[in-house]
């Protein structure tokens, strides 16, 4: 077992604080570099990480507290063997349930029955896989699952974390001693344990949970990487629960849980502004897999997810993912969305309540994004109880009905756009199955060509998009002139998730320079 007592806790180091310092202060332009680091405009990290969404794996919505040094391990494994550490699903998430308590000199201690080697030999054989570690602690003096918590003890047990060699740590809101009900009080609360980290000296993702508690989407992003903005997912499509009351993310007294994803998704809408590089909203960890969707509604899960810039953390067991699962994880088309250098969120521009299911739900929407390149994204969404033929105007994909009137037309209304669908070319069943069996052909290789691969490890997406590569551009299945309209059939409980692209390639102002 490792223990943190013996060992020397890390000094500042003067080194990393010079280059943190270096850069935020950095002029930033809008390129990728030789290294293919992605440099953000107005990018305002607090820690100079994270400048695009977090992409990884958490054992929580599929295991709980049934964890171990094995799970986790094989799970790493699995995640490069299946391409899915090329794809950008970096970090390997230990959550709740892995400690036993603290040692004489109160410093964290694993379970030695679970974790036999000690947590740094976990941490540095996912190091050793080319992945990164996250970790989990509470704000509170006890985690949710009623392990001991870092209230009181943060800089301790960020000194335990860096000491392990994590990479990211997921700060949960439990048994946090009444220390919440203002943004001053939890923001004070969650700023030690901000600071805790920075004193570390290691670059450490840190990732918020306190479920949208005093509206950390408007103090967080000034000491963290990302904040949870609801209470927990559920593995529902739109089943509504007492459990999760809220249907806006503003002043949600009790967040709870038992949230459905539409649940989830419509919080986005009043705070998609508050969403930018280096600061996500979390709309929760991923449920593909866990069995309580169809197919099609995954595929909207994991695409208002993407187009939402929230994190992407695989969030089911990898050891046992279906053929059909891992082509939902793997569509390189829409994880670009995700990692677009934009950093923003999406615009839900209607919404309409129409034709409800058993659960007495049922809306149809259109989402869209502007992306870093001018890029246009457009997301029919269907979630009634049948097919509907479903428009877009012109207007409501370009005009912002905020600026409406106030303004000229933006000139995107007068140019033609070409439509790609982002899930045209979703790996076969065949083919995820080859992976899964071993069988496909060599993942670790620049597998960029083909439409359904794509390896950020050796070309960002940021990369490939300057590239044109086709792998992120699905596939052309029409266009829209000035004036014109969008139309697909969407069926029950689907999206049409398409990326417009103008034709000619003129210039046009973005629409937050509008
Ligand atoms: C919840 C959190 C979950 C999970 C769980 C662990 O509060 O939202 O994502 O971390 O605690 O007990």
């Amino acid at each position: 077992m490792h223990l943190l007592s013996r060992r020397r806790v890390p000094l500042i180091s003067l080194v990393s604080l010079l280059s943190l310092a270096l850069a935020l202060v950095r002029p930033v332009a809008s390129y990728v570099s030789a290294d293919g680091t992605v440099v953000i405009p107005g990018a305002s990290s607090y820690n100079g990480l994270n400048l695009v969404p977090q992409m990884g794996w958490d054992n929580w919505n599929a295991f709980g507290c049934d964890v171990n040094e094995t799970l986790v391990l094989r799970t790493a494994e699995r995640m490069v063997r299946y391409g899915l550490r090329d794809l950008g699903y970096r970090y390997v998430v230990l959550d709740d349930c892995w400690s036993v308590g603290r040692n004489e000199t109160g410093f964290l201690v694993e379970n030695p029955k679970t974790f036999p080697h000690g947590m740094k030999y976990v941490a540095d054989t996912i190091h050793s896989l080319g992945l990164k570690f996250g970790m989990y602690s509470s704000a509170g003096v006890f985690t949710c699952g009623r392990y001991p918590g870092s209230l009181g003890n943060e800089q301790k047990d960020a000194d335990y974390f860096a000491s392990v060699g994590a990479d990211y740590l997921k700060y949960d809101n439990c048994f946090n001693q009444g220390q919440s009900g203002t943004a001053q009080i939890s923001f004070n609360r969650y700023n030690v344990m901000s600071q805790a980290l920075n004193r570390t000296g290691r670059p450490i993702v840190y990732s918020l949970c306190n479920w949208g508690d005093d509206n950390p989407y408007d103090w967080a992003y000034t000491i963290s990487n990302s904040g949870r903005m609801s209470g927990d997912v559920y593995d529902s499509f739109n089943r509504p629960d007492s459990r999760c009351p809220c249907t806006e993310a503003i002043g949600c007294a009790w967040p709870g849980f038992h949230c459905s994803v539409m649940n989830i998704l419509n919080k986005m809408a009043s705070i998609q502004s508050r969403t930018m590089s280096g600061y996500f909203n979390d709309m929760d960890m991923l449920e593909v897999g866990n069995g309580g969707q169809s197919d099609n509604e995954y595929v909207v899960h994991f695409s208002m997810w993407a187009m939402n810039a929230s994190p992407l953390l695989i969030g089911t067991n990898v050891l046992t993912l279906s053929p059909a699962n891992l082509a939902i994880y793997s569509n390189p088309a829409v994880i670009a969305l995700n990692q677009d250098p934009s950093a923003t969120a999406a615009v839900r521009k209607w919404r309409y309540f129409v034709d409800p299911d058993e659960t007495g739900e049922g809306e149809i929407a259109l989402w869209t994004r502007s992306l870093n390149n001018t890029d246009q994204v457009v997301a029919l969404l269907n979630a009634a109880n049948t097919s509907m033929m479903m428009n877009a105007t012109m207007n409501d994909i370009f005009l912002d009905p905020r600026t409406a009137g106030a303004y000229q037309a933006p000139p995107q209304l007068s140019e033609t756009w070409d439509v790609y669908d982002l899930w045209a070319n979703r790996m076969s069943n065949a083919e995820a199955g080859a992976i899964i069996n071993g069988t496909a052909m060599n993942l670790t290789a620049n597998t960029n060509s083909t439409l359904t691969r794509y390896n950020a490890t050796a070309t960002s997406y940021a990369q490939g998009l300057l590239n044109n590569d086709t792998a992120l551009l699905g596939l052309k299945v029409g266009s829209i002139a000035p004036g014109g309209t969008w139309s697909a059939m969407i069926p029950r409980h689907s999206v049409g998730l398409y990326r417009l692209r103008q034709r000619e390639s003129k210039v046009v102002r973005r629409k937050d320079e509008l």
